[in-house]
């Protein structure tokens, strides 16, 4: 009973220190600014669902805050190195894998991180199934942050298994990452011990998060890609935190064709939509309806703030439609990298040549090799005009703050002659 209360208090008294040591820290360095404000400490809510969740030991105690104040202490050190950290933010089936591969393929200077954030909500996932936005908002922000300074503890306390001496077998799509995969931290193979994402590229053992992070210090330039920000005014703090200077790539696309790829990825999940669509005697479920209606809604709100420009987040915030992207890919990455300051490398340049004339073979449905300006219309054919019309409803602003046309008749939903995209460019 008692060890039950006493470990909230400890790991957020823990979570206060070290918050100090870093606020010293941030005094000293030169950069601060007087309109810089300061952090609160993540929120002990956030962590009292994490440890009735799980039996947890707490990754920041004892030799670990050693090793977090060390990395504290070499904050100021990374500023003075012109380092460019970017937020990839974008919601399922909008195509943000593809475009991650950009900056995952930039080269050796960078660190890219591929939806490190789907431990947090896996862990934050109530019973219910839902999360509570509040609390997995603030545990996100807090991920992402300490991320962004290669610090992986916090993380770590949502993966699942709890890594042991920072080892962990379990990291999400590890493979995903090529920093993840490197020689410098491709730890020897061991055998018989199974790894879910294991590397493709080598073979490795276990990862060592302790290794990533050294690594992760040594790169000039940090890219995470997550799916699972839903307001960026969440970010604030991120954007005002003058060791980060990170800056915001919001990735769009047409909800209509958001939901014609959900509709074949998750087939099962859909039925009842077809079914409706097809004239069968069943209705459409409303709660359903209100969750496409939420995520459109949060998109735009999202981008809302970034396109009005408000003094946090001037001069950090690009929005980018996925079928600009799949169009001109090569225009389109060229600006997000002048976007981000990072250098445009002949790698990502290759790969973006291969990857979209690439042969129709290899393109499963989670795959990033695809031609991508087909791809771009494929939707048209796959969803039924009914179900557009719904999308058009209840996502209308949505499609108008973006851009995409709304489609009047059956017939010119697959007129290909009738492009639903309007020429649309966001200026910053
Ligand atoms: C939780 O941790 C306590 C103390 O370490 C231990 O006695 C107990 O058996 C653990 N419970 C579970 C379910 O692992
Ligand atoms: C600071 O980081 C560098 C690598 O970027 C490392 O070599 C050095 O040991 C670190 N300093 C401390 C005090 O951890
Ligand atoms: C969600 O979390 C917030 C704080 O993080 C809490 O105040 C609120 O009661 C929670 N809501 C629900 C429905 O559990
Ligand atoms: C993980 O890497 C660190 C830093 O290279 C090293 O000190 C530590 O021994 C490694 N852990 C294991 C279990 O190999
Ligand atoms: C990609 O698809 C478009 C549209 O169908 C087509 O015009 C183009 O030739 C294709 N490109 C390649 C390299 O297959």
């Amino acid at each position: 009973m008692r060890i039950k209360y006493t470990m909230p208090i400890v790991f957020f008294v823990a979570l206060v220190v070290i918050e100090k040591e870093n606020k010293i820290i941030s005094r000293v360095s030169d950069k601060i600014t007087s309109k810089h404000t300061p952090q609160d400490p993540p929120q002990p809510d956030v962590f009292s669902h994490l440890l009735l969740k799980r039996n947890a030991s707490f990754p920041l105690l004892g030799k670990d805050f050693v090793l977090m104040k060390r990395r504290l202490e070499n904050y100021s050190e990374v500023m003075k190195r012109g380092r460019q950290h970017v937020l990839l933010l974008a919601t399922t089936r909008t195509g943000s894998s593809f475009v991650g591969e950009f900056f995952n393929q930039q080269g050796d200077n960078m660190f890219y991180l591929f939806e490190p954030l789907w431990h947090v909500e896996k862990m934050l996932t109530l019973e219910t199934g839902g999360t509570n936005a509040t609390a997995s908002a603030k545990a996100y922000r807090d991920v992402l942050q300490q991320l962004f300074l290669c610090d992986f503890s916090l993380l770590e306390s949502f993966i699942d298994p709890l890594p042991v001496n920072h080892i962990t077998t379990a990291l999400f799509r590890r493979e995903s990452s090529i920093s993840l995969c490197e020689e410098s931290i491709c730890s020897p193979f061991v055998k018989g011990v199974f790894e879910r994402y294991h590397c493709k590229t080598r073979r490795c053992g276990p990862l060592n998060l302790t290794m990533a992070s050294k690594s992760c210090l040594n790169k000039k330039h940090k890219v995470i890609k997550s799916v699972r920000v839903r307001q960026l005014e969440n970010l604030r703090p991120l954007a005002e935190d003058p060791r980060l200077d990170v800056r915001f790539i919001q990735l769009v696309r047409d909800p209509r064709a958001v939901l014609a790829s959900r509709m074949v990825a998750f087939a099962a999940k859909y039925k009842n939509w077809k079914e409706w669509a097809m004239g069968g005697n069943v209705s459409l479920d409303f709660a359903e309806v209100m969750k496409l209606k939420g995520n459109c809604d949060n998109i735009r709100l999202s981008a809302e703030v970034g396109l009005r420009q408000p003094p946090w987040l001037r001069g950090r915030y690009m929005l980018v439609r996925y079928e600009d992207i799949a169009r001109f890919p090569m225009r389109k990455a060229t600006e997000m990298y002048r976007f981000s300051g990072i250098p445009f490398t002949p790698q990502v340049k290759s790969w973006i040549l291969k990857n979209t004339q690439a042969s129709r073979e290899t393109s499963g449905v989670y795959s990033t090799q695809k031609n991508s300006s087909e791809q771009v219309e494929k939707w048209r054919f796959s969803l039924p005009f009914k179900i557009a019309q719904v999308v058009q409803r209840v996502c209308g602003p949505t499609l108008k703050l973006f851009g995409y046309k709304f489609i009047s008749s059956e017939k010119m939903l697959t007129d290909k002659s009738i492009s639903l995209i309007e020429d649309k460019g966001f200026t910053f």
